[in-house]
């Protein structure tokens, strides 16, 4: 999806967000698992001020375990609450219930106290485009297949969808914008394909994905394309177009053919499972 803000669109999305708030309990913020911090965009908490949140770190399935699990204690010592979910195959999509109905709980004995029954806690999905918004009220619904929220911020006839053990969603979710202008979360935006590569050039694109990746993961490079141990993200690549044959006549690199099989590669998880950003450079 490619969206375009405006600071007037953001002002509109923002405006239909806190209407939307009003109307629930809780807000699920959803992040992508690879890139935590990236992800989310910083107006999110000014918006929902008070409100309770669940953060849900999505797409497990790509990013590495030890980090998902250091992510998780680094929301948790800012006093936010957690899950690890893999929308596409549904693994922790439950735990979003049960996280959701503990948050609010509270309020809801409240209620139950005086007597009110079968108390539904509402809740509505938030996050910036790609992240699994669609897919996880998707899974949660299973209604699956049916694509919603393909527009900013949220239109006015919400529909809730019922899920079991009493959570009740906003069918459209909020769309936030990602914080581009910021140029090294847009840089790892591009990475994992959530903004269009003209960011930079496909070719700068991979280099940079490939010093990334060289940082904490150079085992998986050297696994996948069978290359040693090298200096620099441009030896790197060479060698890399080396291994796969992405070498023009004459036998130059190919650099648009490597750059396209690294970021194409990375992107369906056939490195393997790879973190960006770790809590240590926050
Ligand atoms: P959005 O509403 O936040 O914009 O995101 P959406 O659900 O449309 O998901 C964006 C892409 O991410 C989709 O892939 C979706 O399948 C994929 N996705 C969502 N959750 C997960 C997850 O936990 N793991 C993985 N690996 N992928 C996930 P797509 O290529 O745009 O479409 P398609 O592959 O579903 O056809």
């Amino acid at each position: 999806m490619r969206i375009n803000w405006y600071p007037g669109h953001m002002k509109k999305t923002r405006e239909s967000i806190e209407n939307s708030l009003k109307m629930v309990d809780l807000v699920i913020e959803i992040i992508d698992s690879r890139i935590p911090v990236s992800s989310r965009n910083p107006i999110l908490d000014e918006i929902i001020g008070k409100k309770p949140r669940l953060i849900v770190m999505n797409k497990i399935d790509l990013s590495n375990n030890d980090a998902n699990i250091m992510w998780s204690e680094y929301f948790r010592n800012l006093g936010e609450e957690v899950v690890l979910v893999d929308a596409k195959s549904g693994q922790g999509i439950n735990n979003i219930i049960k996280k959701s109905n503990y948050l609010i709980n509270h309020s809801k004995n409240k209620l139950k106290e005086k007597g009110v029954k079968n108390i539904p806690v509402r809740a509505m999905i938030i996050g910036i485009p790609n992240v699994g918004k669609s897919t996880i009220i998707n899974s949660l619904s299973s209604r699956k297949g049916a694509k919603v929220g393909r527009k900013p911020g949220v239109t006015r006839s919400n529909q809730w969808i019922k899920t079991n053990k009493g959570l009740q969603l906003l069918d459209t979710p909020g769309i936030l914008w990602p914080k581009i202008e910021d140029k090294d979360v847009a840089l790892k935006l591009a990475f994992i394909g959530s903004i269009k590569d003209e960011v930079l050039d496909r070719e700068t694109l991979a280099l940079r994905l490939v010093e990334n990746i060289a940082k904490n993961n150079y085992n998986l490079l050297k696994k996948r394309y069978g290359i040693e141990e090298y200096d620099t993200g441009l030896e790197i690549l060479d060698n890399i177009a080396l291994k796969r044959g992405a070498i023009r006549q004459g036998k130059e690199i190919d650099y648009t053919r490597v750059a396209d099989i690294i970021l194409d590669e990375f992107r369906k998880g056939l490195l393997g499972k790879i973190t960006l950003e770790y809590p240590q450079e926050f």
